[in-house]
């Protein structure tokens, strides 16, 4: 076949990832639970560059002359493929790209896939997850739909913990910023790791957020989640804050989003929020509230845009010729 598509979609972590235990690997230090989201996806077409070995890389219709993120994924796979021409690769998003949003997730995940079919490699899950973690070390939880959790240590596996009909959440994404982060995941991630006094407890606090999460995700208990997906999200912008030098990914209007949403949970409607390496905010409500919640917050000034989401599914081959 001349050229493969697929598409993955970002997922959010709810027990967050943020430090790495191998710079080389990209291998990340703790374990981390996620969502896979529906409506938001990346897409990737990719075909052999049959003239030479250059790789090209157009993302959202734009050359990019930067192929650093993608380039350990690239060269991993084409050691197995034995491939010596490049690739051919165009990813685009329906969502804003490097803006928290987990673009990177998405995108990395929908390659490795694409790849895969287009050499017929039929990799297993391992290999797939490897290639993946090599581009960003969220991105295996894209490769599977669902809860997701992705476990460290010296056996790195990734899981679906629950299908996504099994809990059918919603998802609302407050937009408060749409320009792409000064600072990359990748870099400050090592600044934490190197500089913030707070990275050895944040280290240390992983396994017992991870079980309070397992559990509260097999009881389906929104409450219980929310308490430690809040507690775990503000504990990792506090490593970030006492970085040196510090890193800061929530503005003024991320503050005035989490402070309405709070007085709607107040109100009485069960939700939580989770807010990544940008300045959006994450809502994750019972699928019944979301209208409720969406009119409760449309028309504010701080929220640019609002997305909806559910539990979406795995990357997947949509098409080739
Ligand atoms: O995989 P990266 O490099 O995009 O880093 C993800 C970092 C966070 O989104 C902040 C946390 C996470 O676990 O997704």
């Amino acid at each position: 076949m001349s050229e493969v598509k697929s598409i993955a979609h970002p997922n959010f972590a709810l027990i967050k990832y943020w430090g790495k235990a191998d710079t080389e690997s990209n291998t990340p230090a703790m374990s981390s639970i996620s969502i896979t989201i529906d409506t938001l996806s990346s897409t990737t077409k990719i075909s052999k560059n049959t003239k030479s070995r250059e790789n090209i890389w157009t993302l959202n219709d734009r050359k990019q002359y930067n192929l650093e993120q993608i380039l350990p994924t690239l060269d991993y796979l084409n050691k197995i493929s034995k491939n010596n021409h490049g690739c051919i690769i165009k990813s685009s998003n329906n969502f804003p790209t490097s803006a928290g949003l987990a673009s990177s997730a998405s995108g990395i995940a929908s390659l490795v896939i694409a790849y895969n079919r287009l050499f017929d490699l039929n990799l297993e899950f391992d290999t797939l997850m490897k290639a993946s973690i090599l581009g960003s070390g969220s991105a295996p939880r894209s490769l599977l739909g669902g809860f997701v959790i992705l476990n460290s240590g010296d056996q790195i596996n990734c899981e679906k913990i629950l299908q996504p009909d099994d809990w059918p959440l919603t998802v609302i994404i407050c937009i408060t910023d749409d320009n792409e982060k000064s600072i990359s995941s990748r870099e400050g991630m090592e600044i934490s790791r190197r500089t913030s006094p707070l990275y050895k407890a944040w280290l240390d606090s992983n396994k017992t957020d991870i079980q309070k999460a397992k559990s509260a995700i097999s009881e389906k208990n929104i409450n219980n989640l929310g308490k430690i997906a809040e507690e775990n999200c503000f504990r990792m912008h506090e490593v970030m804050r006492t970085s040196e030098p510090s890193i800061n990914y929530i503005n003024e209007k991320t503050t005035l989003c989490i402070d309405e949403i709070k007085k709607i949970r107040s109100s009485g409607i069960d939700l939580f929020f989770t807010i990544d390496a940008g300045p959006q905010v994450k809502i994750i409500c019972n699928s019944e509230d979301k209208d409720l919640i969406k009119k409760k917050l449309a028309g504010k000034p701080y929220i640019i845009d609002l997305l909806e989401a559910n539990i979406g599914s795995g990357a997947r081959i949509v098409n080739e010729d």
